[in-house]
C-alpha cells in the first residue's frame, strides 16, 4: 500500500482595519515615504486594536481556513500556532485559539517561535505528524501583533513591521487531487541568534531598563546579509533535492520583509521577479503571518492553480531559514 499523500486543504487570512501608511508615520518619527520605499518597499502596514490579540487574528484567519477546507473545527486534531507575539507566556495562545475556535478536547494545541519562519516550521512539523498516522487534519496558523513588539520612537525597526495572521488546514490529499506537500527543509544558522532580539522581559533579563527594552532590537544590515544568504541556500537545496527546476516553479511565495532581499533572491536563484507574490507593500513584515497571509491571498487571486507547484522560503530570527515545495 503506498503512503498517503498530504495536502493544504484550505488556507484563510485576517487582517486589521486600521492601516499606517508611511506618511502618518512620517509625523511620528523622522522617516519619509521616499526612505522606506526606497530601502523595503513598504508603503502602509495594519496594526491591531486593543482587542485584536494575536489569538483573536489567529481565529478569524483559521475561520476561514477551515471553511476553504470544508471542514469542522471538530475534524481538526492539531494545532500549531507559529508566532514571537503571543497574547501571554503562559499558556500558548493555541490554547486561546482553541477555545475561540471550539476545537476538542482531542485536539494537540502547541505554540512554536520560529520568528517569521515560524510557519514553514509549522507546516514541516504538522506534516511530519500527520505521516506519522497519529493525525489526520492539522490547522496551522502564524499570527503576529508585533505593532506591540516595536519602539515607536526608534524609526531603525518601527517603519518596518505590521500585524495580521494567515491559516492553513492541512490533511490527506482528496482523492483524484494533484495536490501534495512535495517537501521542506529547514534549518538556522549559529552564532547569529544576538543579531534579532527582544532582550528585556524574558527569564533571563526579567527586568526592563532603557539598556534591555521589551522592543525589537536589530542589526538591519547583518541581518539583511544573512537572510539573503539564508533562504537563498534553503530554497537551493531543497530545489535539488527534489531535482525540481526552477522554471518548474509557477509562483514564490518568499517572507515578506524587503523588497531588495526578495529582489537579490529572484536574481540568485534566477526566477522572473514577476512569478513572486509580493504584498509586502500594503502588510510590511507580519513576521510568522507573512507567508501564510501571502499564500491565501496568491490562492484567492488564482495565482497557484491546480498542478503547479510553489516554493515558499523565509527567514527569521534565530536566525532560522526555511523552504517548502507545495504542489496544487
Ligand atoms: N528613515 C530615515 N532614515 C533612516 C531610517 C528611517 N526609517 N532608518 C534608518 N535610517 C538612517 C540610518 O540612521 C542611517 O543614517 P546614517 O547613514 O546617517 O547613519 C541610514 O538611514 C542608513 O541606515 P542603514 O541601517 O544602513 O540602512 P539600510 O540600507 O541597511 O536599510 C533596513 C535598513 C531596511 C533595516 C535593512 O538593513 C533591512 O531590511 N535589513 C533586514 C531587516 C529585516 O528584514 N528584519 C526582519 C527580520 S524578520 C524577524 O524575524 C522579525
Amino acid at each position: 500500500m503506498s503512503s498517503p499523500v498530504f495536502a493544504i486543504l484550505g488556507t484563510g487570512s485576517f487582517a486589521p482595519a486600521k492601516v499606517l501608511t508611511n506618511e502618518e508615520l512620517s509625523t511620528r518619527v523622522d522617516t519619509s515615504d521616499e526612505w522606506i520605499v526606497t530601502r523595503t518597499g513598504i508603503r502602509s502596514r495594519h496594526i491591531a486594536s486593543e482587542t485584536e490579540t494575536t489569538s483573536y487574528m489567529a481565529t478569524k484567519a483559521a475561520e476561514v481556513a477551515l471553511a476553504s477546507a470544508g471542514l469542522t473545527p471538530a475534524q481538526i486534531d492539531l494545532l500549531i500556532v507559529a508566532t514571537c507575539t503571543p497574547d501571554q507566556p503562559i499558556p500558548s495562545t493555541a490554547s486561546f485559539v482553541q477555545t475561540r475556535l471550539g476545537l476538542p478536547e482531542t485536539t494537540a494545541c502547541v505554540d512554536i517561535n520560529a520568528a517569521c519562519t515560524g510557519f514553514i516550521y509549522a507546516l514541516d512539523m504538522a506534516w511530519a505528524m500527520l505521516a506519522s498516522g497519529r493525525y489526520r487534519h492539522a490547522l496551522i496558523i502564524g499570527s503576529e501583533r508585533l505593532s506591540t513588539s516595536v519602539d515607536w520612537t526608534d524609526r531603525t525597526t518601527c517603519v518596518l513591521f505590521g500585524d495580521g495572521a494567515g491559516a492553513a488546514v492541512l490533511g490527506p490529499s482528496p482523492a483524484g487531487s494533484s495536490a501534495q506537500i512535495i517537501g521542506a527543509r529547514l534549518g538556522a544558522i549559529p552564532g547569529t541568534a544576538g543579531l534579532l532580539t527582544i532582550p528585556g522581559g524574558g527569564s533571563s533579563c526579567p527586568t526592563v531598563t532603557a539598556e534591555t527594552p521589551r522592543f525589537i532590537q536589530m542589526k538591519g544590515r547583518e541581518v539583511f546579509k544573512y537572510a539573503v544568504r539564508g533562504m537563498q541556500d534553503s530554497a537551493r537545496v531543497l530545489l535539488q533535492q527534489h531535482d525540481i527546476h526552477p522554471a518548474d516553479i509557477a509562483c514564490v511565495i518568499p517572507h515578506q520583509a524587503n523588497l531588495r532581499i526578495i529582489e537579490a533572491i529572484a536574481q540568485y536563484l534566477e526566477f522572473p521577479l514577476d512569478r513572486f507574490y509580493l504584498n509586502l507593500d500594503r502588510y510590511g513584515n507580519t513576521s510568522a503571518a507573512s507567508i501564510p497571509i501571502a499564500l491565501d491571498e496568491a490562492r484567492r487571486a488564482g495565482r497557484l492553480r491546480p498542478g503547479e507547484i510553489s516554493l515558499l522560503v523565509a527567514f527569521g530570527a534565530g536566525l532560522t531559514c526555511g523552504s517548502a515545495l507545495v504542489r496544487w
